[in-house]
């Protein structure tokens, strides 16, 4: 009898992962909303939904250094944006994601623009699971509903950016502007692209260690009030920020990406200075 049982919820267990699997498409959708600007949403686009908006794109990618290429199926980008918003998103800062678990990150429309990712569902490997092994840290991790992918092997330089852009697990996309998304660290209205550019490499290379007026990581000192723009000066902060170690040799700061060409580094650290002053400069 006991044996019975056990096998009826086998059977049982079976038959549900079987119609889950079944079902899966169909279910797995994505709100698009924006931040109350452009009057859309929240729109719920289900599969069938993004497949009546868009035909698929294949993204061949790599994993950093590995020479291991996979292929992702999924629905490009921009044609989801500009067909839920029109060409109206373009003008925004940013496209915040938010994955099931909530996790958010905000990516910059111009990289959106220049490399066109998709929000890819499936690898085009059908014997491969739609999921990526973390080797230890989470395990093996589901990828979809939705993973932003995109095409490293046409533009390598992506790969130099190691993991930051491909949020996994999207239920939500949505529209920002600096001003209001990140109102106390970006009080511009107007602003040099330049700072705009600091700003970006700032929060893609600093703000998960460091705050700045309470908004960001506690790993490192919070940069705000800000002592090293004076203590530092622009010379110094840029030589802390290029190569931390040779100033403090115990400290446990990350050089800034030294897969980027040392003019490159320069360049991003003197951006990341001047947004820092501006915003010292600014009464906000
Ligand atoms: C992985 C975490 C981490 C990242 C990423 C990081 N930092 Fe740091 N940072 C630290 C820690 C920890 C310290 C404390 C210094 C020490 O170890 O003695 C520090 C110190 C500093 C200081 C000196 C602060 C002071 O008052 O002495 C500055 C300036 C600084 N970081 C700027 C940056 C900038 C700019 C970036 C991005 C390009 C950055 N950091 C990225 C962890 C980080």
């Amino acid at each position: 009898m006991k044996f019975d049982r056990n096998l009826r919820l086998a059977a049982l267990i079976a038959l549900t992962s079987f119609s889950c699997a079944h079902q899966k498409n169909s279910d797995q959708k994505i709100s698009v909303i924006d931040s109350k600007e452009l009057k859309v949403g929240p729109k719920d686009l289900n599969f069938e939904k993004l497949k009546s908006l868009t035909s698929e794109l294949e993204v061949p990618f790599t994993k950093g250094t590995s020479s291991n290429t996979h292929t992702i199926v999924g629905f490009p980008l921009i044609n989801v944006l500009n067909s839920v918003y029109g060409d109206k998103w373009k003008s925004f800062e940013g496209i915040l994601f938010t994955a099931l678990d909530g996790y958010k990150i905000d990516i910059p429309t111009s990289r959106i623009l220049k490399y066109n990712p998709i929000l890819g569902y499936r690898y085009k490997n059908p014997d491969l699971a739609f999921t990526y092994d973390s080797k230890g840290t989470e395990g093996i991790i589901d990828l979809g509903p939705y993973y932003l992918a995109w095409d490293n092997i046409a533009h390598p330089e992506l790969i130099r950016d190691g993991g930051y852009g491909w949020p996994y697990q999207i239920g939500q996309i949505e529209t920002i502007r600096y001003a209001s998304y990140y109102s106390k660290v970006f009080p511009f209205k107007k602003v040099d692209p330049a700072i705009r550019e600091g700003f970006e490499a700032y929060k893609k290379n600093c703000m998960a260690c460091h705050a700045l007026k309470d908004q960001g990581g506690q790993k490192g000192p919070q940069l705000w009030p800000y002592p090293p723009l004076q203590r530092f000066g622009r010379e110094k902060f840029t030589q802390w920020v290029l190569n931390p170690q040779q100033l403090a040799p115990q400290t446990t700061m990350p050089a800034l990406n030294p897969e980027l060409s040392l003019k490159e580094r320069r360049i991003l650290a003197s951006k990341i200075y001047l947004y820092l002053a501006a915003l010292h400069k600014s009464k906000n």
